[in-house]
């Protein structure tokens, strides 16, 4: 696993805790594939993940609410919508034994490589703020540099 911390300015941070108070369960996708996407998070995915900072339901998956902003996916792979993609298909592939292996979703194959893309142009609009803050940004333009 390859947890890393990004450092953000006192700024940058007030801006985000302002931003995660305005994630929503009703969040409505903006593009076409996104509100799709929505739809299938919504029959496959939300009964482990939250949308929204203020869930405070007991669920088993990672609070995804500002999933658009993050620098890594699953904490391994560097944050793409082909690693998002990858990961909806075979999480085992990526980190065997984790906890979303029992997602019925794998288990009766509901999901095709087309319905995962869709759900990632989703969830790569849950952001805190409209933009990633500068130093998220950097971070991943440092990572994609190295890797
Ligand atoms: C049975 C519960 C369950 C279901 C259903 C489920 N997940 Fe997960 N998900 C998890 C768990 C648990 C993890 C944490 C895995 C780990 O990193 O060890 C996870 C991790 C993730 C991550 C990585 C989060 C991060 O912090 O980087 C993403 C993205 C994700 N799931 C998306 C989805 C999508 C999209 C669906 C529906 C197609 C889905 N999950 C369905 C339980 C679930």
């Amino acid at each position: 696993m390859d947890f890393k911390v990004v450092v953000v300015s006192q700024e940058e941070y007030d801006q985000w805790i302002e931003g995660m108070k305005n994630t929503s369960p009703e969040y409505t996708a903006e593009s076409t594939s996104a509100q799709e996407g929505q739809e299938l998070f919504q029959n496959s995915c939300i009964n482990c993940h939250a949308i929204d900072a203020s869930a405070n339901n007991p669920i088993v998956g990672p609070n995804l609410a500002d999933f658009g902003d993050r620098t890594k996916v699953a904490a391994i792979k560097n944050y793409s919508k082909e690693a998002i993609v990858d990961w909806i298909m075979d999480p085992a592939s990526i980190k065997p034994g984790n906890g979303m292996l029992g997602a019925p979703y794998l288990q009766d194959n509901s999901i095709q490589e087309e319905d995962a893309e869709k759900i990632a142009d989703f969830l790569m609009e849950l952001k805190a703020t409209d933009e990633p803050v500068e130093s998220v940004k950097k971070f991943r333009e440092n990572e994609a540099e190295n890797n």
